[in-house]
């Protein structure tokens, strides 16, 4: 009801301001902030990891062009599997460790190289130069060495907002996608398909592919003339308003205000994004709207984070798989935490069944 969201104690703001994703995603699976040694370390380990092996490329170059990043996305996760038969030993601890630093690692490449391709563009190999975050915005639009194009540099500023976007995406509780990977991880299955079969449930309108929407819905709506008009029909239950309401925040939540002060940093290096206007005076008109306030609906964190994303360059197939780099922290940590757990059993969720009690086969011709 406050609008308070803190990883392992900390809260969001002070991690959105302070602290870099990979710093947040160590805290997030080993319980506390690195030293400066472990953070060493950890980048060290994260850079070894980072590439990718020559058929995960093959595997996504046989894709259709215009194939959705997010399915590329959840397959190339899945399959990774097949080339870590060790990531099966889930109740070995080095191991696991092992595929959590290869899952963190080998995320951003993935979606960096379904990127590329959709564009037919070449792949870009990991730079151990740069950072976490630098290094992905590089193997996006990068050149490959040895071309003659002038070398790529990230925009400080952007690499900045990306690295936030990654820190307040990282984890929140029991949403669907992470209860998606504790249910399919407490079965014992590896964590790459459990990351795959969490990444599909991201990938839904209601979930992660929200940021998405918004941007199409904002595009549809197309300009602030049309926003009463718009706001009717999702009063009549025509249309959702996509990136307003939470199952949880009831009163604001927190990380849309740190996106949203973000995303003015972001437009002062790339521009405003003609779609704020529209986004700003929705937000606005909604805040006042009885339907919106007695529901308790307001702007959650996928509301202005596509805005964010476009003006990067991103086209908004991509957004739901940047929201899953940043996730990819959260599931990782909470299917440690589960297999760690001494009573966690298989997840069983109970049925009550209403339908028809016992009765006898009926033949087809009598039916
Ligand atoms: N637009 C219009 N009406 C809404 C909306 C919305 N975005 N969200 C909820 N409502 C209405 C809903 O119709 C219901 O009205 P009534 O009581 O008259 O039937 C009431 O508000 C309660 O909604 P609910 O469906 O019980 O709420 P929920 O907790 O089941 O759903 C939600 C939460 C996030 C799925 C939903 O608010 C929604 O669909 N939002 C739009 C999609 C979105 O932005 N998702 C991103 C969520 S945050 C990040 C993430 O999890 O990935």
């Amino acid at each position: 009801d406050r609008g308070i969201l803190r990883y392992r104690g900390y809260p969001i703001e002070q991690l959105a301001e302070r602290s870099t994703f990979i710093e947040t995603a160590h805290l997030l699976i080993h319980g506390e902030l690195p030293t400066s040694t472990e953070l060493d370390e950890w980048s060290e380990e994260l850079v070894t990891q980072s590439t990718l092996p020559e058929n995960i490329k093959h595997f996504i170059e046989g894709f259709q062009r215009d194939a959705h990043p997010m399915g590329m996305f959840l397959s190339a996760v899945g399959a990774l599997s097949t080339f870590y038969p060790d990531s099966k030993n889930v109740l070995d601890g080095g191991s696991r460790q092992t595929q959590i630093t290869r899952l963190i690692a080998k995320v951003p490449t993935i979606a960096a190289y379904a990127h590329r391709y959709r564009t037919d563009a070449p792949y870009v190999s990991p730079d151990p130069n740069l950072s976490f975050v630098g290094n992905f915005m590089n193997m996006l639009n990068g050149h490959p060495p040895g071309g003659s194009e002038s070398q790529y540099r990230p925009h400080p500023e952007l690499e900045r907002a990306l690295d936030i976007l990654f820190i307040l995406h990282a984890d929140h509780e029991q949403n669907c996608s992470t209860s998606a990977m504790r249910g399919i991880g407490s079965s014992q299955a590896d964590p790459f398909v459990s990351l795959a079969g969490a990444a599909a449930a991201l990938y839904g309108p209601l979930h992660g592919g929200a940021n998405e929407a918004v941007l199409r819905m904002l595009a549809e709506i197309g300009s602030v003339s049309n926003i009463t008009g718009f706001i009717k029909r999702v009063k009549d239950g025509e249309r959702r308003l996509m990136g307003f309401g939470h199952r949880v925040y009831k009163s604001y939540d927190p990380r849309a205000k740190v996106i949203k002060e973000t995303a003015y940093r972001v437009f002062e290096v790339t521009g405003k994004n003609p779609l704020l206007d529209i986004a700003l005076e929705l937000e606005r008109i909604a805040l006042e709207d009885d339907y919106f306030v007695s529901r308790r609906l307001y702007p959650n964190v996928d509301f202005y984070s596509g805005l964010i994303y476009e003006a990067m360059g991103f086209d908004a197939g991509m957004f739901p798989v940047l929201f899953a780099i940043g996730r990819t922290a959260g599931w990782v940590a909470q299917w440690q935490e589960m297999l760690k757990d001494k009573e966690q059993r298989i997840a069983r969720p109970r049925q009550l069944y209403v339908g028809e009690n016992d009765r006898e086969y009926i033949p087809m011709d009598q039916r």
